[in-house]
């Protein structure tokens, strides 16, 4: 049973909705049984104990997902406790290799690698307006479904 990781830069834009709309979509095809932790985390500790950015938050309420978290930084611990960490963009891609630890069991990859509509980037939103939230919020869902696919779930 695979443990999932998400990660971004800050932990309280994108990482937090793709954890959200990643467990709710696992809900909503009653696959809780397959996952034994679902979470995100930041490359960066500019956000540490804060709770989500509150544009996320409105994005992932007005699409019926809940969301519920505390920002923490990565740590190689997580490399040795999850199967797959997912992150957003380049940057998060290479500062995630550059700290994985050698003996880590954990496949890094871009989530949006599972995007059906080939949007691989899932673009920092923090500066942009409620738009860029939203369409986060559709690359998550449509790479929660496809993620789900490739396990054959
Ligand atoms: P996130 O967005 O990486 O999706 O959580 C950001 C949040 C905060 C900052 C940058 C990106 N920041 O520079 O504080």
């Amino acid at each position: 049973m695979p443990a999932v990781l998400f990660v971004c830069l800050g932990n309280i834009c994108r990482s937090p909705m793709c954890e959200a709309v990643f467990a709710h979509t696992v809900r909503e095809h009653g696959l809780e049984d397959h996952f034994t932790t679902i979470d995100s985390a930041g490359t960066s500790a500019y956000h540490i104990g804060s709770t989500p950015d509150e544009r996320s938050v409105e994005t992932c309420l007005a699409n019926g997902v809940p969301v519920r978290h505390t920002a923490r930084q990565v740590t190689k611990a997580d490399f040795a406790n999850f199967d797959y960490i997912f992150c957003m963009d380049r940057s998060n891609l290479s500062d995630l290799n550059r700290m994985r630890p050698k003996s880590a069991k954990a496949v890094v990859r871009l989530f949006g690698e599972l995007d059906p509509k080939g949007e691989t980037i899932i673009e920092d939103p923090y500066y942009g307006g409620l738009d860029g939230f939203q369409h986060n919020f559709e690359q998550s869902k449509r790479c929660s479904l496809a993620f789900l696919k490739e396990l054959g779930l």
